[in-house]
């Protein structure tokens, strides 16, 4: 699982940074293939998606169904003029692409194991090769905001990358965390403990486990962020029917009681394309090399996934969950009992802006 090329191969003189260039090129686009896909090569294995066009394509429409879920929004986080966008684990990047044109004055990197992004982008947007299990190379304090999307089964320990999330964050800035859940529920039992979601589900958690990369973060974000130091956390729930069931007689209930049914279909109609074509890619490394199933009994399982999909009776959905949190310091904000900078008295009043405490009528020392 983890064979290949890392920072530590001595044919490489220890560290990818400073390697020759035409090697490290050559070298993160030998691809893998394995059962007809294609898959990373810079530290080989260490993730589960393939990297081909097919893939690809699937993240892009994921993309389409975030924006969907945020009503168009790229971030849910009250950003103030950033200067340092990251976007870690970017994929095709383009939330990063379309960042970078949302803040023009900001600087937006995206890191991925994988070049699969675009050649032609935004002068304030570039992409880096990185592997976020090792130690990051950017400066402390470095950005604004830290964008964290969909790197469920990616992470070997997320305390240790919350911390070093923390630590690379202004104080002030903000990280946000967008994740969803891979295990169909239901809100009126038409899934429940017989169904084949329900093995589904409990499927690719174990396989995480196998794999030493867990699934289960879209409902442990707040709590990881708030023990890694940030404070004022907001978590937002949405749910993601997996196919069009919503309809004027069925919707979910509870988190996602906001979107009409039309919204909630038109979602689950993009979720069903997203799975059903995805499924494969979500599933084949994981079963064949962390579960040792054959190739055709991992088909098999694939192909009973598809065929849940298409049912319109069962009225499943996926549990998603957008989380951010800010790193204490920085700017002024309400309430705030900071200095001024000239008079070393006054405050930051509950409207914004600094209320000096020295009288209006002041008139100078007598
Ligand atoms: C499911 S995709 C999500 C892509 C993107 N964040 C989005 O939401 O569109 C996960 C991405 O994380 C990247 N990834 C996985 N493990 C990684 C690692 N150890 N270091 C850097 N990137 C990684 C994968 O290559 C893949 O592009």
């Amino acid at each position: 699982m983890h064979g290949g090329f890392n920072d530590n191969d001595s044919t490489y003189g220890g560290s990818l940074i400073g390697c020759d260039s035409d090697t490290l090129a050559s070298y993160i686009t030998d691809y893998r293939y394995e059962n007809g896909r294609r898959y990373h090569a810079y530290r080989g294995g260490e993730y589960w998606g393939p990297n081909d066009e097919y893939s690809n394509d699937l993240q892009d429409l994921a993309h389409h169904m975030y924006l969907m879920t945020l009503e168009g929004k790229l971030h849910l986080a009250p950003l103030d003029n950033p200067h340092n966008i990251l976007d870690i684990g970017t994929g095709t990047g383009i939330w990063a692409i379309e960042m970078a044109d949302a803040y023009p004055s900001a600087h937006v990197i995206g890191t991925d194991l994988s070049p699969i992004q675009p050649l032609f982008v935004p002068p304030n947007c570039a992409f880096e090769i990185e592997d976020l299990n090792l130690d990051w190379t950017y400066s402390k304090s470095q950005f604004d905001f830290i964008h964290i999307r969909e790197l469920f089964g990616s992470v070997a320990d997320w305390d240790e990358f919350f911390s070093s999330a923390f630590e690379h964050t202004k104080p002030g800035g903000y990280v946000e965390v967008i994740e969803h859940s891979v295990f169909p529920v239901s809100d009126d039992g038409t899934v429940n403990e017989e169904s084949f979601f329900t093995l589904w589900g409990k499927t690719v958690v174990e396989m995480g486990r196998r794999f030493g990369k867990s699934f289960t973060i879209w409902e442990e974000s707040r709590e990881r962020l708030e023990r890694a130091g940030f404070v004022d956390i907001v978590e937002k729930k949405y749910k993601w029917p997996v196919n069009g069931w919503p309809s004027p007689e069925y919707r979910t209930h509870g988190d996602d009681g906001e979107k009409s049914w039309q919204r909630l279909r038109e979602i689950g109609v993009w979720n069903q394309l997203r799975l059903y074509d995805g499924v494969e890619g979500f599933m084949l490394r994981l079963l064949t090399v962390a579960g040792g199933w054959t190739y055709d009994n991992a088909q098999a399982f694939l192909a009973r996934m598809r065929e849940e999909i298409k049912d319109l009776k069962i009225h499943a959905y996926l549990n998603v969950t957008v989380v951010y949190g800010r790193k204490p310091g920085g700017k002024a904000r309400a309430g705030d009992q900071l200095p001024h900078p000239a008079t070393r008295s006054g405050y930051v009043s509950p409207e914004g802006g600094w209320r000096s405490t020295i009288p209006e009528d002041y008139q100078g020392l007598p």
